[in-house]
This record gives structure tokens, sequence and C-alpha cells, in this order.
């Protein structure tokens, strides 16, 4: 592999909602790069901040702390209009349900060119028409199917119209936020296979959010699982599969079902117990790179138990 080129950097990156006086910290000192080409999967139970993140990256979260930076321009906080234009235009954002994020009255064709008006681009009807039919080819849509409300269309074709709504706008970078847990198990796969085509064929780079282990597992080159708002593991996806550190990703693993039903019924499923670190303030938890590309959070005396299980 030659070298990775750095498509997003997250750094320090804090959301806090609720006011001066209650905050809730959402998102908390959250560090971790995507390359561009690659799919980065960000795994963690509900509530754990995924979307907030996501949501901070296209600017619709204001961030608290830290920054964002994508192609080595810093995109959070006060930027420029043109900056924001190129963040509207390069990063889309794919939604778990694409019943509640269609608008139910708008036709098709508009659901899919809504970014264009956004993006005030002066296109004639032609042109506009034209990219909207290209569109909804790519992700296996008839051009016919712009003129029909979504109701008209199943959960699957439903998510390929909020693919083909990306894509119109021609991204480098897509965050697709939970973009399957709300199909059929039996059209999944369907949608995964169209994303990773679509990946291939246009060099996309993708955060790919979800909250169980097993979706990202074969779809992700690296995978970082967060925890109430803070990253507890980061690594190659067979890195973590392999030598998981963290108390809380060997509890998501230990959830993913096993395909033979003597080992189902066998196996332990481990709780997490954020009590269980026992740390003190001579030995906080950090944020550390424990062996090269996978990061862990943990306390000096953690961190030593850690280097012993990599060494075997
Ligand atoms: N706009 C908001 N105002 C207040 N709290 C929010 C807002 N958005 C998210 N939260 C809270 O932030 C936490 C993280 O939410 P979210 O990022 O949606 O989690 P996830 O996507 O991992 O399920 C949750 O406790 C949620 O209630
Ligand atoms: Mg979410």
């Amino acid at each position: 592999m030659g070298e990775r080129e750095k498509l997003l950097e997250v750094r320090d990156l804090k959301v806090t909602f609720g006011t001066k006086r209650h905050p809730f910290t959402a998102v908390d000192g959250v560090s971790f790069d995507i390359y561009r080409g690659e799919t980065f999967g960000l795994v963690g139970e509900s509530g754990s901040g995924k979307t907030t993140i996501g949501r901070a990256i296209i600017r619709v979260n204001p961030v608290s702390g830290g920054t964002v930076t994508y192609n080595g321009q810093v995109i959070s906080g006060k930027v420029s209009r043109q900056v924001d234009r190129q963040v509207i235009q390069n990063i889309q954002m794919i939604f778990q349900d694409p019943m509640a994020s269609l608008n139910e009255r708008a036709k098709v064709d508009y659901i899919v060119s809504e970014g264009l008006y956004n993006l005030g681009e002066h296109l004639s009807e032609a042109q506009r028409q034209e990219k909207v039919s290209r569109a909804l080819s790519a992700v296996g849509l008839l051009p016919e199917f712009a003129s029909r409300f979504p109701h008209e269309f199943s959960g699957g074709q439903r998510q390929r119209i909020g693919i083909a709504r990306a894509l119109i706008m021609n991204p480098q970078f897509i965050i697709a936020d939970e973009p399957i847990s709300a199909l059929d198990v039996s059209i999944r796969a369907q949608v995964l296979n169209l994303m990773s085509k679509l990946q291939k064929e246009r060099g996309l780079t993708y955060l790919f959010i979800a909250h169980d282990l097993s979706v990202v597992r074969f779809i992700s080159d690296r995978i970082g699982v967060i925890y109430r708002g803070k990253l507890m593991e980061l690594a190659g996806s067979e890195q973590l599969f392999a030598h998981p550190l963290h108390p809380y990703t060997k509890a998501l693993l230990s959830a993913i079902p096993m395909p033979d039903p003597v080992g189902e019924r066998e196996k332990t499923l481990l709780v997490y117990d954020p009590a269980c670190h026992g740390y003190t303030q001579q030995d906080p938890p950090q944020w550390v790179e424990i062996e090269p590309g996978h990061f862990v959070r943990g306390s000096e005396r953690e961190l030593d138990e850690y280097r012993k299980v990599l060494e075997g």
C-alpha cells in the first residue's frame, strides 16, 4: 500500500448541547483520521454521539471544541462562504430512515435535486433533469421514477433515492448514518453492494455509522468504537477483531451472533461496566496509539496490560 492521503482529520472534537448552566457534552474529545478512498466504520450503541459527529463534520451541529480539517482545510467553526460551499458540495450524508428523511409531499425529481438548488447552481431545466436521470440510473432506479412520490417505493428503493440525492452533488466523501438499519434483512446486502460499487467507480470515501460491529466488519477498512461520546478504541478491522483490547469493544464483539447454533448457545455475553476501570487522578485514561494504527483509551496500568496482550 502506498502513502495514504488523509482526507478528513477530526481532532479533539467536542459537541455540547443544552444551556450554559446545564450543558450536556454529546461528543467529548474525539480524534480520528479518514483516508481517501477508504471506509471508516464508526460503531457504538444508540445515543453514543455517532450522528452528532456526522452532523458536526457537515457543519449542521456547531462544534464547541476541536477542529475538523478536510483536504487540508479547516471546515469547523467560522469559515468563508467559499469553504462552506465546498463542504456542501463535497460532503454528503445519507440517513437511516429513508421514510423520515424524504419529504413525502415532494416528487422524487425534487428530492433528488434539492442539493443543487441549495448550491445555487445555474442549471437549465434540461441539464437538471439530465442530472436527476443519471443519479437515478447510478443507483439502479429508472429515470421515469422521477415523477413519482416516495410512498410509491419500497424501503430499499427509498434508500436508493437517498443515495441518488447525495450522488447528484458529485461528492468525494459520504457520511452514511446507519443506512441499512431500518431495512429488511433481505435487502441490506443489496444496498451495501450498491454502496461498494459506487465507491469503486467514483473513488468515494465513506464514514459508515452503525450500532453493531457485525454490519461494519466486512465493509470497513478501519473501525472506531465510541461509547458515551468518547472513542474507546480504533484499529484496522482485522486488527480490531483479532486483538480487541478495550472491554467495551470486547462486549460489542460478544454481542455478534455466531453462525453455528451450538457456539451461539454456549457463548458468554460480556457486559461492559464503565466503572470497571477504576480510574484515578494519578492514573487517568489517555488516548494512545498502542501499536501502529491501533489506538485505545486506557490508564497507564491498563495500557501496560494491553501491551502484554499484544506481545502475546
Ligand atoms: N440537538 C440536540 N439537542 C440536545 N441533545 C442532543 C441533540 N442531538 C443529540 N443529542 C443528544 O446527544 C447524544 C448523542 O446523540 P446522537 O449523536 O444522536 O447518538 P447516536 O447517533 O450515537 O445514537 C444523545 O444523548 C442525544 O440525546
Ligand atoms: Mg444516530
